[in-house]
């Protein structure tokens, strides 16, 4: 009998363990930072409405060049399949934002 203390010690402690879920881990993460490419006012307004699912880099890293319909399209598919908040008219605006600053080959 002596023998199985140490076994029911364990299990109890198993038991514990399982008991206490882990703990939801807090912290605060440092703001995205503008990037250079969307400080002005017309990218402000790109920032305003784009930054509140992912770093700002996604826009400003895709490749230069591929103009008006890729951004409207992007901006549609922020906005149909990941619901993106901006109104018809706010959507239109981004997009020509985005194909003046991104679209050409600049
Ligand atoms: C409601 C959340 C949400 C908002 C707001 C949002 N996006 Fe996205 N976006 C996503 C998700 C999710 C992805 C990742 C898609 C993937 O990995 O396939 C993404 C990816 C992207 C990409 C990378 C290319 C791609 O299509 O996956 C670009 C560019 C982009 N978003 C642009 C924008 C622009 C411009 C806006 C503002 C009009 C915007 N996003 C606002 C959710 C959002």
């Amino acid at each position: 009998m002596a023998r199985m203390v140490p076994l029911i010690a364990g299990l109890l402690l198993v038991a514990g363990a399982q008991a206490a879920p882990a703990r939801p881990a807090h912290y605060r993460q440092a703001p995205d930072p503008l990037p250079a490419a969307l400080a002005d006012a017309p990218g402000q307004i790109v920032a305003g409405n784009c930054a509140g699912c992912h770093s700002l880099d996604y826009i400003t890293t895709q490749p230069r060049g591929k103009g008006a319909q890729f951004w409207r399209d992007e901006v549609t598919k922020m906005v149909n399949v990941y619901k993106a908040p901006l109104a018809p008219a706010d959507a239109d605006t981004v997009a020509g934002i985005l194909d003046h600053k991104f679209g050409g080959a600049g």
